[in-house]
């Protein structure tokens, strides 16, 4: 059983092929665009940029991930009809049509079962991309569509593991944990701040949420005030760990940049990050100087901190009230390896029962790998849920 899965709803164009086996799931093929050069000039995400650069290279991104995959093989004539079938892209999707319509022309069905696409959330101008790729595909190859929130994405790339005992010619197999619940998700990504329990993969209910910045939005923000590159998050993480390995120190980096830690103590799960990010605005002014390295690198591990002790606090009242057995921790932000030790030592210090899962690095950020996987999980638990393309719509708030 193969998916071929489509991931655009932010600033990373991504097709994915994945396999399911007796042994595992294995990544047959995996292209991935990012827009960061383009959007870094700006310090942030322009949606119709996005979706131009979306259209711009994603037939391209489609026809190196089949390739990879061993499964893109040219048509001996030309399909006929393919500009008519796509007549609902030319108008709105001109830019894609012009780059879909010849590639089906000009190359064969390949052996895919399902068609994965990300329909929710994030920027609604970019996600259209990606649902009118899959339609596109659909229509033409005659390929059921398994729409998939973006976020449930984020969830599973932590629920699996990469096996060690391969056979030949599989270069990387995954195969999903025995998961325990109820399961705690911490969501952490540049749009989004969430608690999520999951009394099973599929069925997800909301328990927190941010009142305004999501944290990976502040590490960006922060990044722009330091005059650091965007994205910003690992400039930001890679500035807070020189300060700890030159100063020596795993708590609070000084007195003088003591931050606040919003909302620690609200009774609820709820988070606010822009308190710490306007308190590092204050704090670049009240220094009325040019930024040094060593102030910077303050200013980075102070951040850091605050939002690491507001994000573990938070995790840790949530798993102990809902009786949680394992946490998951997903989106860019799970890359951060101050919030992975951390996180590592305060479950094993107060919570030496919960399992604590993490994404490999390269899974944790956008990709359409995390999309087939979450389509993956729906089929074997028997819930797919197909659409008819003419029905899928792009929802930049959709909800778990
Ligand atoms: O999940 P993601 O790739 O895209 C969204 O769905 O938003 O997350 C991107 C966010 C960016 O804000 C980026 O700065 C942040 O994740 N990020 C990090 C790190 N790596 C990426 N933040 C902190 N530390 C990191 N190492
Ligand atoms: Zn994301």
């Amino acid at each position: 059983m193969k998916i071929l899965s489509i991931e655009t709803s932010c600033d990373e164009t991504g097709i994915a092929v994945l396999e399911q086996t007796a042994q595992g799931v294995i990544i047959r093929g995996n292209a991935l665009a990012s827009q960061i050069e383009l959007h870094a000039k700006f310090g942030g995400v322009f949606p119709m940029m996005a979706k131009r650069a979306h259209a711009e290279k994603i037939t391209l991104l489609i026809s190196q991930a089949l390739d990879e995959a061993d499964l893109l093989e040219a048509v001996e004539t030309p399909t006929q009809g393919t500009d008519t079938a796509l007549a609902f892209l030319h108008e709105k999707e001109s830019a894609l049509f012009d780059h879909i319509a010849p590639f089906l022309t000009f190359y064969q069905k390949p052996e895919i079962d399902y068609i994965a696409v990300t329909v929710g959330p994030g920027l609604e101008p970019a996600l259209w991309v990606g649902i009118n790729a899959a339609r596109a595909l659909s229509t033409i190859w005659n390929i059921p569509i398994i729409p998939i929130n973006h976020m449930e994405g984020h969830i599973v790339t932590a629920a699996v593991e990469k096996l060690e005992d391969l056979p030949a010619q599989v270069d990387n197999m995954y195969d999903f944990a025995e998961l325990k619940f109820p399961l705690l998700a911490l969501l952490v990504s540049g749009g989004h701040t969430e608690l999520v329990v999951a009394s099973t993969l599929g069925s997800y209910t909301k328990i927190g949420s941010t009142r305004d910045d999501a944290v990976g939005e502040a590490f960006d923000k922060v990044a722009r005030m330091l005059g650091l590159p965007y994205p910003g998050g690992p400039a930001v993480s890679a500035l807070a760990r020189d300060y700890r390995t030159n100063h020596l120190v795993v708590g609070l980096p000084s007195e003088e940049f003591r931050l606040p830690r919003p909302m620690l103590h609200s009774g609820d799960f709820d988070f606010s990050f822009s308190g710490i990010k306007t308190a590092v605005l204050y704090a670049i002014r009240d220094l009325g100087r040019e930024l040094t390295n060593e102030d910077k690198m303050t200013l980075a591990c102070a951040f850091e901190d605050a939002v690491v002790e507001v994000l573990i606090h938070k995790t840790l009242k949530a798993a102990k009230e809902h009786h949680i057995q394992t946490i998951v921790v997903g989106g860019g932000v799970a890359s951060n390896s101050y919030l992975r030790s951390e996180l590592m030592a305060a479950c094993k210090q107060h919570a030496p029962e919960i399992t604590l899962l993490f994404p490999e690095p390269w899974l944790a950020t956008d990709n359409a790998v995390m999309i087939g996987l979450a389509a993956m999980t729906h089929i074997l638990s028997e819930q797919i849920k197909t659409s008819a393309p003419e029905l899928l719509v792009a929802d930049g708030n959709l909800s778990l």
